[in-house]
């Protein structure tokens, strides 16, 4: 069964996968709006698993506090990011100038959390907890996945 760390470092692959994906895209082409939707829906699910989840574990340890304070802190600003993209124009300059940020940024919080958080908290978390942790995660993302898709029916809706 795999541990937390093999669920996040998977999604994480996929995301850096995709961004890349996007990258060779051009304008507001078929191929760049299903792979940034792809994108912003499975971001978004992994980013409150991992808080209700793995951060909520971490903050509760003394010495993994101030990790998961830094990156939800992140999480907030890659999600400004992420939504301020979802309101433009594909095909605009500003928009591939705002991806190019957020693929820099969340490239680096990707990284972060593979290196720091992850030796940090094998240091606090017992590794019997892991697996368990691991499979809280993928149950959450499955249900904020449902929520999302909800989310943004419901905005078409509107
Ligand atoms: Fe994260
Ligand atoms: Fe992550």
């Amino acid at each position: 069964m795999p541990s937390i760390y093999d669920d996040i470092k998977a999604d994480h692959d996929n995301h850096r996968d995709l961004l890349a994906r996007i990258a060779d895209t051009t304008g507001a082409s078929k191929d760049r709006q299903t792979a940034w939707r792809e994108f912003f829906r499975d971001v978004k699910s992994h980013a409150a698993a991992e808080e209700e989840t793995f951060y909520s574990k971490l903050m509760s340890k003394t010495w993994g506090q101030d990790a998961a304070r830094h990156s939800v802190s992140e999480h907030a600003d890659l999600d400004q990011l992420m939504e301020d993209l979802n309101g433009m124009d594909m095909s605009s300059s500003g928009w591939l100038n705002k991806f190019n940020k957020l693929r820099h940024d969340y490239e680096h919080h990707m990284d972060e959390e593979e290196d720091e958080v992850f030796t940090r908290a094998r240091k606090v978390i017992p590794e019997a907890e892991t697996k368990s942790l691991g499979t809280r995660f993928r149950a959450r993302k499955e249900k904020e996945l449902k929520l999302v898709a909800k989310k943004r029916e419901d905005h078409l809706e509107d």
